[in-house]
């Protein structure tokens, strides 16, 4: 069985009402197979209802490690649940780099994501001091051996990549993917994140072990989003 392709859109910390709903029906006019879009929590339900009844999945970019309590500005991944939600990013690196996530954090935020039914999407990634030392395998091994790793979609983002406009090579991607391959379930897709765009997107998703891409910047897009998904189902 061939695995499955996957283009997601991190729509990160942008958009408005109007700016959303502009993007969603360009998307839904398309309705490209294959692809979703991780959209800011207060705009899921926006979201949820425009892409009711179309071939496009939908998530969120981040979610609680803890079930329901005290947690004061948290989402539980019961209430994403609620909304229908598919995907959750976990672990991406501008929350490990910015908000101090750890690798044990990620790993329950995972458990919690998987524990409701949902399936995670785990960013992995080096930063170019990490590259340039020659630890690019050690620090995705230890992200990704962080957690109990099931029934998820794995993102490799190379930190030094992500809205740089610096993509790693098609060779550089397939390295890593090749790595990640022999350590994770055989059906399981493994995402290129970081600068990918209409321009670099086919070669990137020509190698053996990319399975599709994390798009960050350029899902902002309709026009480019859609082709980006084209690139990666063509
Ligand atoms: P970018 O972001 O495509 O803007 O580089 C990718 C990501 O952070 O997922």
């Amino acid at each position: 069985m061939a695995r499955v392709r996957l283009v997601a859109g991190n729509w990160k910390m942008h958009g408005s009402r109007a700016s959303i709903a502009a993007l969603l029906d360009a998307l839904v006019k398309a309705n490209p197979r294959s692809c979703a879009v991780c959209a800011p929590f207060p705009y899921l339900a926006q979201v949820a209802e425009r892409l009711r009844g179309s071939a496009i999945a939908w998530g969120a970019q981040n979610v609680s490690e803890h079930a329901q309590g005290a947690y004061t500005g948290e989402v539980s991944a019961a209430m994403l649940a609620e909304f229908g939600c598919r995907y959750v990013i976990v672990g991406h690196s501008e929350r490990r780099q910015l908000y101090g996530e750890t690798d044990a954090q990620a790993a329950a935020k995972f458990a919690a994501v998987r524990k409701i039914g949902m399936t995670p999407i785990l960013c992995v990634g080096e930063t170019l001091a990490e590259r340039d030392a020659g630890k690019t395998e050690a620090v995705v091994a230890r992200q990704l051996d962080a957690v109990d790793f099931e029934k998820a979609v794995l993102a490799y983002e190379p930190v030094w990549a992500i809205g740089t406009g610096r993509n790693a090579t098609p060779e550089q991607a397939q390295a890593v993917h090749a790595f990640l391959r022999k350590r994770v379930p055989a059906q399981t897709p493994i995402l290129y994140g970081g600068s990918v765009k209409p321009q670099n997107a086919q070669p990137i998703f020509a190698m053996p072990d990319v399975d599709g891409g994390l798009i960050g910047g350029a899902s902002l897009v309709a026009k480019d989003f859609l082709d980006i998904v084209k690139a990666a189902t063509t």
